[in-house]
């Protein structure tokens, strides 16, 4: 097994494993550990189907049935989320703006997620890409006293300020705002594995618990803007048959609209169930 830099932030590409076969313990042990260092891995020239997505993502752990965002599932495979721009049943895609903000994933829920892998099988003839950040990184690099401040945060994450909200169906906004009611987790995440700690805050947090939101904006937008520095990045530009692992305890991503939305950008992820950390409370005052 080959593990090449592709970032000096984050992200590797991991080669001469083929994953759409079984793979053993010690290489899903090798694959870990370089995930765990590298907190991006990257996987070129896949060919698989959607069972072997599947089998290949429970060898890292259990999996989500995606029951936050039942529209974006994939037909008849409820833990393979679709994110597209395709119209599906003659109607526009829900997901057609997914992921245009910076975020970690499901930390809109009580169960953030711990990883996610995504699959392109169809991408625009440019852009469409991905970007990534180091929020393990982004943390480390605060001063002790920010780090004391953020420590004690707790972060509220608000289903109103995941993108794309304002081209979903407005019967289906009102039922996810439903199922995903306002959460605070904590500001800073050990990570369950590792034990590295990492920033806990995106463009969807609201607010801080206990603050209100005029109070938490000027923080949470220097954290945002602290952490996704180009220098903490790595920008991933898709091929067709790219697997790309993201762990999201440790990192944020963005998708880009970078392209012509008269094509089509096709991706079927499956995302690791994390630990519960979460707590409903009341809403921000915007
Ligand atoms: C996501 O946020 O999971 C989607 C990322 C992408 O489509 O690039």
């Amino acid at each position: 097994m080959e593990i090449i830099p592709l970032g000096h932030a984050l992200g590797a590409e991991i080669r001469g494993v083929d994953i759409a076969e079984e793979i053993g313990d010690n290489t899903v042990a090798a694959i870990r550990e370089a995930w765990h260092r590298h907190h991006i891995i990257v996987f070129r020239d896949v060919s698989w189907t959607p069972d072997q997505h599947l089998a290949f993502s429970r060898r890292f752990g259990a999996l989500d049935d995606h029951a936050s965002t039942p529209h974006e599932r994939f037909e008849g495979y409820p833990e393979l989320l679709e994110i597209t721009n395709r119209p599906k049943n003659g109607q526009p895609s829900q997901s057609r703006n997914a992921g245009r903000n910076w975020h970690s994933d499901y930390s809109y829920t009580d169960r953030p997620a711990a990883a996610s892998m995504l699959y392109c099988t169809e991408k625009p003839s440019v852009g469409g890409d991905t970007m990534f950040c180091n929020m393990a990184r982004a943390y480390d690099e605060l001063s002790d006293k920010m780090k004391g401040i953020v420590d004690d945060l707790e972060s509220v994450y608000d289903f109103n300020l995941v993108s794309g909200t304002k081209v979903r169906d407005p019967e289906k906004m009102a039922e996810l705002l439903k199922l995903n009611p306002p959460i605070a987790h904590p500001c800073v995440r050990v990570h369950d594995e590792s034990g590295v700690k990492a920033l806990y805050v995106s463009e969807r947090t609201s607010h801080f618990e206990g603050m209100s939101r005029a109070e938490s904006l000027p923080l949470i937008e220097y954290l945002c803007q602290h952490a996704t520095r180009p220098q903490n990045t790595y920008r991933h530009k898709w091929r067709v048959g790219d697997l790309v692992c993201w762990d999201n305890r440790t990192a944020m991503h963005m998708a880009l609209g970078d392209y012509d939305p008269s094509e089509f950008r096709h991706m079927l992820r499956t995302t690791l169930q994390g630990q519960k950390s979460g707590y409903v409370v009341a809403p921000a005052e915007y």
